[in-house]
C-alpha cells in the first residue's frame, strides 16, 4: 500500500469527483460488430487478396462462421475421426465496406477473437499479417490503409488444410466474432488495463489500476486519465484522475489506486461485478473511454487445506471443456455457451477447465456473470508434437507472443483462478530429457542469453532444458499477472518430471493418477495441488450395459482398433480409460482430502472428435457428463446429489426390456436416508448408500409394468419417482428451453424433441427420423441426438431421435415477430410450437 501511495504522489493523482455517468454518445471509442457481410470460398485462389478480384459468385454469410460443420462425415477427411471425422481445407473471406468521413483522424482497428488456423489478412490488397495459432486472438491496424467514402476490402485466407493438427475437432474458419475498433488517436492500448485487488477488507478495497495509454498524434500531449469504478447498478463508487504528458508516438503506463468502500465480494453464488471506466482527455476533450470488467475477491491455494474463496475453504468442482457447441460446430453463440454453463451449474459445478486452448471472450465473460471458477489454458503441446502438422511447428517462433497475448487478453477477468501453460505436453517426461539442443540452440529458444551455465540449476543439478522452457513460460505469465498461480496438466507424477524440477508451477497439477495424491504432500513438500483432469469415464445416453456392477476398461488395446458391435458405452459409470476411473471413484479421491483444492473432469460435454475407445465411425467423444446435444446423461445427477443442496432421485434405466431379462435398477438420491423400490407395487427392498458409493441399486427379473422409487428421511417421504413401460411411438412433443428470445440475429432456442407413446410416456428406445418445418423470423441452425456414431449432417432439417430424443436448434433473424417450428414423422402424431422473438 505505501508504494501505491508513493507512486500516486509521484503521479500526482488528484481524486475527483467527476460524473461517472457512461456516455456512451461522448465516446470516440466504437466497437462495432464486424460480422455481417463476408463472402466466403472453400478452396485456395492466387489473387483473392487483391481489393478487385471479383467474387460475387461467392456465398454470402455471417460470421462467426465455421465451414467444417457444414461438411459430411468421412473416414477419408485427414482431421480423422479424432478431429470430427469432417472436412479441413483452406477457406477464403472477404467483405467490402464503406466508412465515412467520420471516421478519419481515428485509429482503426480490426480485431479478430480467433481464426482456426493459420490465417493471412489482407486490406486492400496489403499483406497486415500471419497468425498460425488458431485460438488466439489478435489485432491489425487498418488506418494506414483505409479509404473513406469508397469502397475498403479485407481479405481473409484460412489455411487449415495440413491435418491432422489436433486431437479434438477445431472447426475451420473465422469462427469466433471481428470487431472494428475505431478511436481517437491518443487511447488506451490493445489489452492496456490491468486491474489487480491488492489489498481486501471487509470496509475497504484498493483497487489498483494500471493504463497503457498511446499517443500516436504527431505532438506531445496534455493527458488527462480518469478512472473509476462503478457499481452494477451504474452507480459510480471510486474514482481517481492523474494528468501529465505524453509524447509523440510514445505509450506510457499511468498506475492509479482506488478505494471500493464496503466492497461486495465477487463471490461462486453472487458473482457481483463492478466496471472500471477510464476516460482519456486531451486538453480536457476526450479521446477514449475504455471498460474493464472487475470482481473484487481475494483467493488462496493451500498446500494443506487446499482452495479458498474469500476466506471461505471451497472445493473446485470442474469439468473441463473443449470449444466446439456440437451441432453448431466451433462457430461462437454466447447463448450456446451460456445454455452449457446453465446445465452444468444446475448440476453444480463450480469451475471450468478450457481445455486446451484460450477460449472465446465469451465464455470468460459468462464465467466472470455466472460464478465459475476458470483454469485458463494456453496449449496443449509445446516443442513436441502430438500430432502431425500441429502447434509444435510454430512453437519455437510464436509461443512468446501467443502466451503473452493470451495472459493480457484474459488477465482482468475475475473468473479466472489460474493460467495453465500446458497440458501433457510431451516434454514432462523423465525420459524426455535426451533433447537433441546444443546449448545454443537452447539459449535461442529459451530467450535466455546466458552461456552454458544458464543449464545449471541453482541447487548444483543439472537443469534440463524442458526444464528450463517450463521456468521461461511460467516466468512470461508472472511478468504480465503475478497474482495467480501457474500451474500445467500433467500425467508424469513423478517429481523428476522436468516441469516439476523447473520448480517454477505455482500449483502442482495431476491429470489423472487418483492412486498417487496420497503421495503429493511428501513429493511436493508446500505446493498447493489440484486434480487438473479426472475420470474420463465413457457414457453413452440411453445405453446401459450389464450386469452394472462389472467394469469395462476399455479401449482393451491401443495398438489395432478397438470395437465392440455397439459401439456404445455404458450409463452405469462402469465403463472407462485404462488411465481413467469411474465418476464415484474421481470424486472419492478428492472429496475427503483437504489439501485437493479441487478437480476438473474430463468432460462436461460431449465434444466433436476423439471418440475414444471407438474409431470411425464413432466421430465424437463419450467423455461427457452431458451429451453433444445437451441432454445430461445419468451421472449427471450423481453430482447434482453431491454438489448440491437441490432435493435428487434419479432413477435409471428405463422400463422397457425383455420380460424376465435381469436388469439392475439404480438411484442416485439426496437429502434422504434410504430409498425404497416397488415393482409393480411390491416392495423390492430398502436400500441405503454404504462404503463411499453414491448410487444404490437393485438387481430385478424385468416383467412390464411400473417401477417406483421412493426416498424418505426419518420415515416421512422426501420424493418419489416412476418409470413406466413405454407402449409403441404414437407421439411427438416439442419442449423449448425459451419461448421467448431476442430478435438478434443471434439468440437461439434449443427445442428437445421427444418421442412418446400413447399415454405420453417417452420411448427409451425411439429411433424416428423426425422432420423439422420452420416458418417465421429464424431459422433451424442445427440439429443433433447425441449419437457419437451418427452420420447424419448437423446442418439438416431432420434428424433421427436417439434413445428416443432428438435436439433442433433455432436462430431468430434481426428483427421481431415469432418463430413456428413443427415436427412431423411417419406414424406420429406432429407437434408444433410458437417461439416469440422481441425487439
Ligand atoms: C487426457 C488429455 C485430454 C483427453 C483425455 C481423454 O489425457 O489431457 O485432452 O485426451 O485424456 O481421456
Amino acid at each position: 500500500m505505501k508504494n501505491a501511495i508513493a507512486i500516486l504522489l509521484l503521479l500526482g493523482v488528484v481524486f475527483t469527483g467527476f460524473n461517472a455517468c457512461r456516455n456512451v454518445d461522448r465516446n470516440p471509442r466504437k466497437t462495432e460488430s464486424f460480422n455481417d457481410g463476408w463472402r466466403f470460398y472453400l478452396g485456395d485462389l492466387s489473387d483473392a487478396s487483391d481489393p478487385v478480384f471479383d467474387d460475387n459468385g461467392w456465398r454470402e454469410l455471417e460470421l462467426p462462421h465455421d465451414w467444417a460443420i457444414e461438411g459430411d462425415f468421412s473416414e477419408d477427411h485427414p482431421s480423422g475421426s479424432g478431429g470430427g471425422a469432417l472436412p479441413g481445407g483452406i477457406g477464403w473471406y472477404r467483405k467490402s465496406f464503406f466508412l465515412d468521413q467520420s471516421y478519419e483522424g481515428k485509429k482503426i482497428f480490426v480485431d479478430f477473437d480467433g481464426v482456426y488456423m493459420n490465417s493471412d489478412v489482407w486490406i486492400n490488397g496489403i499483406h497486415l499479417g500471419h497468425r498460425p495459432f488458431g485460438y488466439i486472438s489478435f489485432r491489425y491496424d487498418l488506418t494506414p490503409h483505409l479509404k473513406f467514402d469508397t469502397e475498403n476490402v479485407i481479405a481473409v485466407r484460412v489455411d487449415n488444410s495440413e491435418q491432422p493438427n489436433s486431437r479434438w475437432y477445431s472447426g475451420c474458419g473465422i469462427y469466433r466474432n471481428v470487431w472494428l475498433t475505431s478511436v481517437d488517436p491518443v487511447y488506451v492500448d490493445l489489452w492496456g488495463v490491468y486491474v489487480t485487488t491488492p489489498e481486501i477488507t471487509e470496509d475497504n478495497a484498493v483497487v489498483n489500476v494500471k493504463t497503457t495509454v498511446k499517443n500516436e498524434m504527431p505532438q506531445e500531449v496534455n493527458l488527462k486519465t480518469e478512472t473509476s469504478i462503478v457499481d452494477g447498478s451504474g452507480k459510480q463508487v471510486a474514482s481517481a484522475s492523474v494528468s501529465g504528458t505524453l509524447a509523440a508516438g510514445s505509450s506510457k503506463e499511468i498506475e492509479q489506486d482506488l478505494s471500493v468502500r464496503e466492497p461486495v465480494l465477487w463471490a461462486l453464488e453472487n458473482p457481483c461485478l463492478y466496471e472500471v471506466v477510464t476516460r482519456i482527455f486531451v486538453d480536457d476533450k476526450q479521446t477514449d473511454e475504455y471498460v474493464t470488467p472487475l470482481g473484487i475477491r481475494y483467493f488462496t491455494f493451500d498446500a494443506e487445506k487446499g482452495f479458498f474463496l474469500n476466506g471461505e475453504s471451497t472445493k473446485i468442482k470442474g469439468v473441463c471443456l473443449h470449444h466446439d457447441l456440437g451441432c453448431l460446430g466451433a462457430a461462437v453463440n454466447t447463448r450456446a455457451i451460456e445454455r452449457q454453463l446453465e446445465i452444468l451449474k444446475e448440476m453444480g459445478v463450480n469451475g471450468i477447465r478450457t481445455a486446451h486452448n484460450p477460449p472465446a471472450p465469451e465464455l470468460l465473460r459468462l464465467c466472470d456473470r455466472m460464478g465459475f471458477i476458470v483454469m485458463d489454458e494456453t496449449f496443449d503441446m509445446w516443442r513436441k508434437r502430438k500430432t502431425t502438422y500441429d502447434y509444435s511447428r510454430y512453437f519455437n517462433e510464436w509461443h512468446e507472443r501467443d502466451l503473452t497475448d493470451h495472459i493480457l487478453r484474459d488477465r482482468n477477468h475475475p473468473s479466472v483462478f489460474m493460467w495453465s501453460i500446458g497440458n501433457e505436453v510431451l516434454e514432462q517426461w523423465t525420459h524426455a530429457e535426451a533433447d537433441t539442443l546444443d546449448i545454443q540452440q537452447a539459449n535461442l529458444l529459451l530467450n535466455l542469453k546466458r552461456d552454458e551455465t544458464a543449464l545449471a540449476g541453482t541447487d548444483g543439478e543439472t537443469m534440463s532444458v524442458n526444464a528450463l522452457l517450463t521456468k521461461k513460460l511460467a516466468d512470461i505469465v508472472k511478468s504480465l499477472d503475478p497474482t495467480r498461480p501457474v500451474t500445467t496438466g500433467n500425467n508424469e507424477t513423478n517429481p523428476a518430471n522436468h516441469l516439476f524440477r523447473s520448480g517454477a508451477l505455482d500449483l502442482i497439477g495431476f491429470n489423472y493418477h487418483g492412486y498417487d495424491y496420497k503421495n503429493v504432500p511428501e513429493n511436493f513438500p508446500g505446493k498447493p495441488f489440484i486434480a487438473a483432469e479426472t475420470t474420463s469415464g465413457l457414457m453413452t445416453r440411453g445405453y446401459y450395459r450389464m450386469p452394472s456392477d462389472s467394469m469395462y476398461i476399455w479401449p482393451v488395446r491401443w495398438d489395432i482398433p478397438f470395437t465392440d458391435p455397439s459401439y456404445a458405452c455404458s450409463s452405469y459409470d462402469n465403463c472407462h480409460v485404462p488411465w481413467g476411473c469411474t465418476h464415484e471413484q474421481a470424486w472419492n479421491d478428492v472429496k475427503n482430502s483437504d489439501f485437493i483444492s479441487g478437480m476438473y473432469i474430463w468432460t462436461g460435454f460431449d465434444y466433436l472428435g476423439e471418440p475414444t475407445p471407438f474409431w470411425f465411425p464413432a466421430r465424437s467423444s463419450y467423455f461427457g457428463i452431458v451429451d453433444l446435444a445437451g441432454f445430461p446423461k445419468d451421472v449427471y445427477y450423481m453430482y447434482q446429489s453431491e454438489w448440491t443442496d437441490k432435493e435428487v432421485l434419479h432413477v435409471f434405466p428405463h422400463w422397457n426390456w425383455q420380460p424376465g431379462e435381469t436388469v439392475d435398477v439404480w438411484a442416485y438420491y439426496s437429502k434422504a436416508d434410504e430409498v425404497e423400490l416397488f415393482l409393480n407395487g411390491v416392495s423390492q427392498g430398502i436400500k441405503r448408500k454404504e462404503g463411499g458409493k453414491h448410487h444404490v441399486f437393485w438387481r430385478l427379473a424385468y416383467e412390464t409394468g411400473t417401477i417406483k422409487v421412493i426416498s424418505r428421511k426419518n420415515g416421512k417421504e422426501v420424493l418419489s419417482k416412476e418409470i413406466k413401460t413405454a407402449g409403441e411411438p404414437s407421439q411427438i412433443r416439442l419442449t423449448p428451453d425459451r419461448r421467448v428470445i431476442r430478435g438478434d440475429g443471434q439468440d437461439l432456442s434449443f427445442i428437445t424433441v421427444e418421442v412418446l407413446d400413447e399415454e405420453g410416456t417417452i420411448c427409451p428406445n425411439a429411433e424416428n427420423l423426425i422432420r423439422f418445418n420452420l416458418s417465421g423470423n429464424g431459422k433451424v441452425v442445427g440439429v443433433d441426438n447425441g449419437n457419437p456414431t451418427s452420420m447424419e449432417r448437423f446442418k439438416a432439417s431432420e434428424r433421427k431421435a436417439f434413445y428416443g430424443k432428438c435436439l433442433v436448434v433455432v436462430k431468430s433473424e434481426k428483427r421481431e415477430g415469432v418463430i413456428r417450428l413443427a415436427a412431423e414423422s411417419d406414424g406420429l402424431m406432429k407437434d408444433a410450437i410458437e417461439i416469440k422473438v422481441t425487439k
